[in-house]
C-alpha cells in the first residue's frame, strides 16, 4: 500500500451468492489484466464474508486488494456470528471497513465499539476504513462536522498507525440515494477531517459515486479516494470509476 496513491473500494454490501460474486470477480481480474499498465490506484473489493474465499482465490495475482466488511473486536471466543480480523487475514484479506453507517444506525455500533474493532483489525495488521458522516437532519441542522468530529475521536484509537488507517467520509443522506455532496461540502469536510487525523492517512468519500460523477470527485485534491457501493456491483462501473484517477492524474500532468 503506497500513501498518496488513491485507492478506489468496492463495498458489496449483503449482495451476491457464491456464482454472481465468482462471475463478478473473474469480471475484474480480466480488465485487471487487460488494463496492462494499471489504473494508477489502488483497487479493493469487500464482499460478504461467504464470497470472501472463491473472489480472493479468483483475484489472487491480480493485484486487486481483497476486504471485509465488518469484524470483531476479539481474536476468537464465543461470540456466534462473528467473524475475526485473523479470520479475514486468513482468507487473504487486507482490508477491513469499520463503522459503517449501516452498522451504526442499523446496530446501534457505538464509537467505542467501532474503536475496539479498529484495535482488533491492527493486532491483525489489517488497515482499517473507518467510517464517519452525518444524517440529513445533523446536516441540516449545522451539525455535521461536529457529528464527524465526534465519530472521529471516539473510533480512533489514540496512537493511530496512519498506514493502517483510512478514513471514509459518508454521508448518510448520500448513500444508496443517488445523492451526492457538493465538491465544496466534500473539500470542507475532508479539510476538517485532515485536520483530526495522523498526517499520512487517507480520506475517501463514499455516497452515490457512480461513473458519472467519479471524475469531478476523484479530481479532487482533498479526496484520497472512493468508497463505492452500488456501483461496485457492475464491473464495467467499478471499471470506469477507477478509470477517473488515470485520467485525472493525465489532466494533472498536462496541466504542469
Ligand atoms: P452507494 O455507493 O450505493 O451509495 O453506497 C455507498 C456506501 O455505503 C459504500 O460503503
Amino acid at each position: 500500500m503506497t500513501l498518496g496513491t488513491k485507492l478506489v473500494a468496492g463495498n458489496w454490501k449483503m449482495n451476491g451468492l457464491r456464482a454472481d460474486g465468482s462471475a463478478l470477480a473473474r469480471e475484474l481480474a480480466e480488465q485487471m489484466v487487460a488494463q496492462g499498465a494499471g489504473f494508477g490506484c489502488e483497487l479493493l473489493v469487500c464482499p460478504p464474508a461467504t464470497l470472501l474465499s472463491d473472489v480472493g482465490r479468483i483475484l489472487a495475482g491480480t493485484g486487486i486488494f481483497l476486504g471485509g466488511q465488518d469484524c470483531h473486536a476479539a481474536s476468537k471466543g464465543p461470540y456466534t456470528g462473528e467473524i475475526s480480523a485473523e479470520m479475514l487475514v486468513d482468507l487473504g484479506c487486507t482490508h477491513v471497513i469499520l463503522g459503517h453507517s449501516e452498522r451504526r444506525h442499523g446496530y446501534g455500533e457505538t464509537d467505542q465499539v467501532v474503536q475496539d474493532k479498529v484495535m482488533g483489525a491492527w493486532r491483525a495488521g489489517l488497515m482499517s476504513i473507518v467510517c464517519v458522516g452525518e444524517t440529513q437532519q445533523q446536516r441540516q441542522a449545522g451539525e455535521a462536522v461536529e457529528v464527524v468530529s465526534t465519530q472521529l475521536v471516539g473510533s480512533i484509537p489514540n496512537g493511530a498507525i496512519p498506514s493502517l488507517l483510512v478514513v471514509a467520509y459518508e454521508p448518510v443522506w448520500a448513500i444508496g440515494t443517488g445523492l451526492t455532496a457538493t465538491s465544496e461540502d466534500i473539500t470542507a469536510m475532508h479539510t476538517e477531517i485532515r485536520a483530526r487525523i495522523p498526517p499520512g492517512a487517507r480520506i475517501l468519500y463514499g455516497g452515490s459515486v457512480n461513473p458519472k460523477n467519479a471524475a469531478a470527485i476523484l479530481g479532487l485534491a482533498e479526496v484520497d479516494g472512493a468508497l463505492v457501493g452500488g456501483a461496485s456491483l457492475s464491473a464495467e462501473d467499478f471499471r470506469a470509476i477507477a478509470g477517473c484517477v488515470r485520467v485525472n492524474a493525465a489532466t494533472l500532468a498536462d496541466e504542469s
